[in-house]
């Protein structure tokens, strides 16, 4: 099959890594990818939300299959557009991507159908949305109802700033994503990424990973995409798992169904494991990244033949997934000043002899490009990966660790606890 994979992340290197793995996969693209990806597929530079211009290379090219990473194009209607031109696509409609592109939707979709989640508002005027924060207990939990990039969520600790919060909001502090507010009530807990597969009606469950989303260690410093993740996550019990599938993936892949937008794609439910079992926190419509990068380190089946039978709508007959007993973890390394301002364009060294000296470690690439002379240069705020596997957390944290050890990349950072949870309670 030939296949185009669109997007330009760790997640992306890590789907193209599984992906050039399958016996299915005769020729594996990627637009726009990055330097690690173009090691192993054929890259082609057009961006991820250029919409035109992919749809003109989909056509021209004659691929067989389209994997859709971010979620910029699942909300700009990229998969409607190829069902549309009779093209196979692993990814949800546009409408199916609310559930991602719209928290207002997802947390209508969880009162029709009973979905545990955090109580809430929401909100278009200043005033009424003043009045209803009065009603809460701090801290506060105010968020943007549209996609802003991770950085649309607020939790003040005072009255005084959750109201300053919502005034930076109401004046257009995240344009169009911060005209529709939510207010919700704040929940205990620890949090964890749980991903599942669906063609619509089957939901297939993968497994769960823990992702840290503040820039420094014990968990301070702004939010980011996510700087680093571990799998398994031993906060995930079968019973949390049976919870969780039952009474949060299941309702909704039925529900969105009901409501005539079936969601073929990956849910990605964030969630907060609280006293009273799981609720959803907020749902994605794409693998997370860096969640994504352990799960297909742990996965053991072939990636292709599930995009395919949840494209054909088969997964009530796919036999499940099959996934390695190790423990994987990753840690990022950003750009020093990531994620507010930062350099690109800094030399990198030292990935292969961390991949040589450990054959359990795996660097997967973010934003990276390489010059003219095939020198490797950051070029993003994320900008590597260091995976490695082991026989337990402790064992893969320390090779990790050991790997980014010999990266010689002055202006790059890394968080020196990733998966202190885990390890906290072993
Ligand atoms: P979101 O973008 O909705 O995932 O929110 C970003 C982060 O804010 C989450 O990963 C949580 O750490 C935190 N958060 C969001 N909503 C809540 C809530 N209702 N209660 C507690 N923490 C929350
Ligand atoms: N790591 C969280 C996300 O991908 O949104």
């Amino acid at each position: 099959m030939k296949v185009l994979l669109i997007g330009s992340g760790g997640r992306e290197h890590a789907l193209a890594w599984k992906l050039d793995q399958s016996p299915l996969v005769t020729d594996l693209t990627c637009a726009p990818g990055n330097a690690g990806i173009a090691e192993i597929a054929s890259t082609v530079a057009i961006a991820a939300d250029d919409i035109p211009t992919l749809l003109g290379l989909i056509q021209r090219e004659k691929y067989d299959f389209v994997v859709i990473g971010p979620e910029a194009p699942l909300a700009l209607g990229l998969a409607d557009e190829l069902i549309e031109r009779g093209v196979k696509v692993f990814g949800p409609t546009q409408a199916a991507a609310q559930l991602e592109s719209s928290k207002a939707f997802t947390k209508t979709l969880c009162d029709k159908y009973n979905i545990p989640t955090a109580a809430y508002g929401v909100f278009t005027d200043i005033e009424p949305a003043k009045d209803f924060l009065k009603t809460m207990t701090p801290p506060y939990v105010l968020k943007a109802d549209g996609l802003a990039a991770g950085k649309g969520v607020v939790i003040p600790e005072t009255l005084k700033e959750a109201e300053q919060e919502l005034a930076d909001y109401f004046s257009g502090k995240f344009g169009d994503a911060g005209q529709k507010v939510l207010i919700e009530e704040f929940m205990h807990g620890e949090e964890a990424s749980f991903f599942a597969i669906s063609d619509g009606k089957t939901a297939l469950p993968l497994i769960a990973a823990q992702d840290h989303k503040r820039a420094f260690d014990g968990d301070k410093g702004p939010n980011t995409g996510g700087m680093g993740a571990y799998s398994p996550a031993p906060i995930f019990t079968q019973d949390v798992f049976d919870d969780v599938m039952t009474k949060i993936i299941q309702p909704t892949v039925d529900g969105m169904a009901k409501d005539g937008h079936p969601f073929q794609g990956v849910l990605f439910a964030g969630l907060m494991i609280t006293k009273d079992g799981p609720k959803l926190i907020e749902y994605n419509a794409r693998f997370g990244d860096p969640e994504c990068q352990v799960l297909m380190r742990r996965l053991d089946s072939d990636l292709m033949d599930i995009f395919i039978a949840a494209e054909a709508g088969n997964l009530d007959k796919l036999s499940a997934p099959k996934w390695s007993k190790d423990s994987v973890v990753n840690i990022v390394m950003a750009a020093k000043g990531y994620p507010v301002s930062y350099e690109k364009g800094t030399p990198i060294e030292g990935i292969e002899t961390a991949e040589h000296q450990d054959e359990r470690v795996i660097v997967f690439h973010a934003g990276t490009r390489r010059d003219d002379s095939g020198a490797l240069l950051a070029n993003g705020g994320r900008v590597l990966n260091i995976t490695a596997s082991g026989e337990n957390i402790k064992d893969a944290v320390e090779r990790a660790y050991k790997a980014v050890e010999t990266i010689d990349w002055d202006d790059g950072f890394y968080r020196s606890d990733i998966a202190h949870h885990a390890l906290n309670r072993s």
